[in-house]
């Protein structure tokens, strides 16, 4: 790759502006703690190797990190199933490695955000243990959907809605006196159980767990499934039971909980400018803007790219029908090619790309899927593709690992799957364990430097997810030597967007070139090109000086696959 933009060294100490809305343009670093660094050599990541490669993150020049959930959990969907909102899980850390590890956050002028998870909790939550044992009609039951069953002796689910990660969305409870009781309601494994958002105490206690993360430094959160809270309220049977849930997800009454936490998150201006950033996955982009209103939140995740194939037009036109969405609302854009639920950039565009438009209730699917990989084909376009998304006006969500250019990791022995849609699906789905695998930091340390305790004479445990021998070869200190590295792309890329994309300058299409399987953008005095095919372009001295490109260039011809960042 080419690095042609003098760029500036990003600084490690930059200071956080106290009041802009800093979340419009912000670039956040997704930290999958569990896979980031493992400080105590246990094999999982925690707090402390975070805080040990915080200089890293920071060197990235990224604006924030955002942690996926770190709370006490039984892990069996690894944090999104919580025994306790108010602290951090003892594999993690605790209370004071959380502080200790804001503060250094900040120093380096990172901003810290949090997972909130408020669509479930875990069976180990002290309120579903206490619901088990009251007993049908409880008031310990009614903050969840605690119901009888259907057919001969209730054995059958309530009603036909099926779970995420496949079965059905209900599970039977045997009742304090050892017989078959009721069932309840899990839209994903059956490890986390569904709230009841119409019971009050519910509200109160998201609101109480807001305001402790909030007072002790956090500047926003991600919630996640933010369309599913509210349910039909007969809990009615739903007419494609394998189509998207319109009775489980994106029910109009949601919006009063975004309200609720709008006005709690406003209660803090002037002071304090905190955001909450949904998963919110819907048909389409104009139920996602509804979601963006002036009173509700102030970001959500813009799943379209990340469904779209490496493809000029579709692309252009996702992008496109996200800023017309949502720029209505007044929110910006927030803009992803990847997370911890996805296969891995560099994979999805090293496939052979779908032709056909996803159905919409299989949207996450078709970034699952499975088949030959040509990694190196992948790797360009993905060094083109995070030049286009930083491109963009609005704010932008990297995953981990997604700067080292890694490859899923798509041939984990089924033995050490843990994903629970490995298990609910019995065995038809592999899930997400790919992208989670632990990161390489050291080509030649064991465990490539994921856990650090070795130093320290000890021998680290194995990681928690086997790291494939390839991985020595995108560590980061191989790729810190490289100036051709994705490393050293990500590095100059972010460095460059501070200087030449900042601001919400208003993106026009530039078709001069008159290419299909181009995209040429410009906003201000920027442009960028993007190549989506193999033919290289030669671009005209008209479209300005070439700052930094993908790829190696040779004079002004952009190769295929490829794109390049223009100053007039
Ligand atoms: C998270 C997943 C999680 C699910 C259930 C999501 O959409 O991103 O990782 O398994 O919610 O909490």
């Amino acid at each position: 790759m080419t690095l042609t933009f003098p760029g500036e060294t990003p600084t490690l100490r930059r200071a956080v502006p106290a009041t802009t809305p800093w979340w419009r343009d912000a670039v956040v670093y997704q930290v999958y703690l569990r896979s980031f660094a493992d400080a105590d050599g246990d094999g999982i990541g925690d707090l402390a190797g975070l805080r040990a490669r915080l200089d890293y993150i920071a060197a990235l020049g990224v604006d924030a990190i955002w942690l996926n959930p770190c709370y006490p959990s039984p892990q069996a969907d690894h944090g999104y199933d919580i025994a306790d909102y108010l602290d951090i899980d003892p594999a993690y850390g605790d209370l004071s490695t959380f502080e200790a590890l804001q503060k250094e956050a900040r120093d380096r002028g990172l901003r810290v955000l949090m997972d909130l998870v408020p669509n479930h909790c875990s069976i180990a939550h002290p309120w579903f243990v206490a619901a088990l044992a009251a007993g049908p009609g409880s008031p310990e039951r009614a903050k969840f959907h605690f119901v009888g069953g259907r057919g001969w002796r209730g054995n059958r689910p309530p009603n036909n809605w099926r779970s995420v990660f496949g079965g059905p969305a209900w599970t039977r409870v045997t009742e304090p006196d050892g017989k078959p009781g009721q069932w309840y309601l899990h839209l994903f494994d059956s490890t986390q159980p569904d709230f009841n958002w119409q019971h009050p105490e519910v509200a109160d206690y998201f609101d109480e767990v807001l305001r402790f993360w909030f007072d002790r430094g956090v500047e926003g959160f991600r919630i996640d499934v933010a369309h599913g809270m509210a349910k039909h309220p007969t809990l009615a049977n739903w007419r494609h039971p394998r189509k998207y849930n319109a009775h489980m997800f994106n029910r109009p009454e949601v919006h009063a909980v975004h309200r609720r936490w709008r006005a709690l998150v406003d209660s803090y201006r002037p002071a304090r400018e905190l955001t909450l950033v949904g998963e919110i996955w819907v048909p389409a982009v104009a139920e996602l803007a509804r979601y963006l209103r002036p009173d509700e939140l102030r970001q959500a995740f813009f799943f379209d790219l990340l469904t779209q194939p490496w493809n000029a037009a579709k692309m252009r036109s996702a992008i496109q029908s996200g800023l017309d969405n949502i720029a209505s609302t007044g929110a910006t854009v927030t803009w992803v090619l990847s997370n911890h639920d996805v296969h891995r950039t560099v994979t999805r565009y090293g496939q052979e790309q779908p032709t056909k438009t996803p159905d919409p209730s299989a949207l996450i699917e078709v970034t699952r899927n499975r088949g030959p990989v040509d990694v190196q084909l992948g790797t360009a376009r993905a060094g083109a593709g995070i030049l286009l998304l930083l491109a963009l006006p609005g704010s932008v969500y990297l995953y981990q690992g997604e700067e080292l250019g890694l490859p899923e990791v798509l041939d984990l022995p089924d033995e050490v799957r843990q994903d629970p849609i490995w298990r609910r699906s019995t065995g038809t789905k592999h899930g997400r364990d790919g992208c989670r695998v632990p990161l390489p930091w050291a080509a030649a340390e064991p465990t490539f430097g994921f856990s650090l305790n070795h130093a320290a004479g000890g021998a680290p445990a194995e990681p928690w997810l086997p790291q494939p021998d390839w991985f020595a070869g995108c560590a980061v200190d191989v790729q810190q030597e490289r100036p051709d590295s994705m490393l050293a792309l990500y590095r100059q890329a972010l460095a460059c967007r501070r200087e030449l994309w900042a601001g919400d300058a208003e993106l026009t299409w530039d078709d001069r070139l008159d290419r299909a399987d181009l995209l040429v953008l410009t906003r201000g005095s920027a442009r960028a090109v993007v190549a989506f095919g193999p033919d290289p372009v030669e671009l005209p001295a008209e479209l300005g000086e070439i700052v930094l490109a993908s790829v190696p260039m040779t004079g002004r011809t952009l190769p295929g696959n490829a794109a390049a960042w223009l100053r007039s």
